[in-house]
């Protein structure tokens, strides 16, 4: 990769980076919508009310930024994704089941998700719960799909595996999950808190780039400084969520606002303040670009991406 490309100007956007970015998304996002469609469950006889708990969430909608960042990375390194789509879906069905359970009376016991209500809500605590432990396990009937074998070189398909399951496992996600439900009420010093934060929602972002880079066959290299880009974009889009649910709107969000203080989270804003919160944000996030220089036009839309999750309203 030779031609480089100068960083976008964060929280600078101009008019037509935003259209182009816009324009990105709502494409990608349309070809993900589609492919989850075609894989999810047929209705079952017996199973129509679980399936439906499944779909009810999966497409209340949601801004696609795990799937979109995997195809984005793949489409970086040169990769074709039209055979591939499996694994960006899986990242959704496994972020979507984070949301439903997330949202539970025993977690933060939220009513409102994407605008909807939340599917506790809607089909009763025992049924959300089961509605998450599918999208969780069917995500990886995705990642091991029949139409993959030959798609993908079995060794990076392995890693893959290993690479999603482990950020959305103890060590991950969940373990994000748990200390943070642990640290409620609790004053946690800054450090428990950036843990919380790389782990809960910056582990899943981390792993998303990283299927990307896999299925895009990255050398050692690319596969590190993808990394870093993904880890700084994990942080400051959790950074961003607290800030929204500061500053936010419940229109815009489709969920609710100031929750963080009323469950008494610990939370950037909480520690800065929000203005050293929103320079929190946009450091990491240049941080992130910075890490990309070494790729060349073709990863313009993981740089605008970057600068959309500091800049995002919802
Ligand atoms: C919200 O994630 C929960 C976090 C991990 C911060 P998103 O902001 O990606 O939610 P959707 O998918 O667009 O609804
Ligand atoms: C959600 O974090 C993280 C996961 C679902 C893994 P939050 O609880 O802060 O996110 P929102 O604000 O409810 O979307
Ligand atoms: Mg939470
Ligand atoms: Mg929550």
């Amino acid at each position: 990769m030779t031609e480089k490309t100068k960083s976008s100007q964060i929280g600078s956007s101009t008019p037509d980076n935003t259209t182009a970015i816009k324009e990105y998304l709502n494409t990608k996002r349309g070809l993900v919508e589609k492919a989850l469609q075609q894989f999810i469950p047929e209705q079952e006889n017996k199973l129509e009310s679980h399936i439906e708990s499944m779909t009810y969430s999966l497409s209340a909608g949601g801004k696609r930024v795990r799937p979109i960042l995997c195809i984005a990375v793949a489409e970086a390194l040169g990769q074709d994704m039209t055979d591939l789509m499996p694994i960006p879906c899986a990242l959704e069905c496994i972020h979507t089941y984070s949301l439903i359970h997330d949202d539970l009376p025993a977690m933060d016991n939220d009513d409102l998700r994407r605008g909807k209500p939340t599917n506790h809500m809607v089909y009763g605590e025992a049924a959300a719960i089961l509605a998450g432990d599918s999208l969780l396990t069917f995500a990886f009937e995705l990642l091991s799909y029949p139409s993959l074998v030959g798609a993908i070189a079995p060794e990076n398909q392995i890693r893959l595996i290993n690479t999603v399951a482990k950020a959305a496992g103890p060590l991950g996600m969940v373990g994000g999950q748990a200390l943070d439900i642990a640290s409620e009420n609790k004053d946690i010093p800054f450090e428990t808190l950036r843990f919380i934060h790389s782990h809960k929602t910056g582990a899943l972002i981390t792993a998303s780039v990283q299927c990307g880079a896999l299925l895009g066959n990255a050398s050692q290299n690319q596969f590190k400084a993808l990394s870093e880009y993904g880890r700084d974009i994990g942080l400051a889009f959790q950074i961003v969520d607290d800030l929204l649910n500061v500053e936010g709107t419940t229109e815009e969000l489709g969920k609710a606002v100031g929750s963080d203080a009323d469950r008494n989270k610990a939370t950037y804003p909480g520690f800065f303040g929000v203005s050293e919160t929103r320079e929190k944000a946009k450091s990491a996030v240049e941080q992130a670009i910075k890490a990309l220089e070494e790729f060349d036009q073709k990863a313009d839309p993981l740089r605008h991406l970057a600068a959309y999750i500091y800049e995002r309203t919802n």
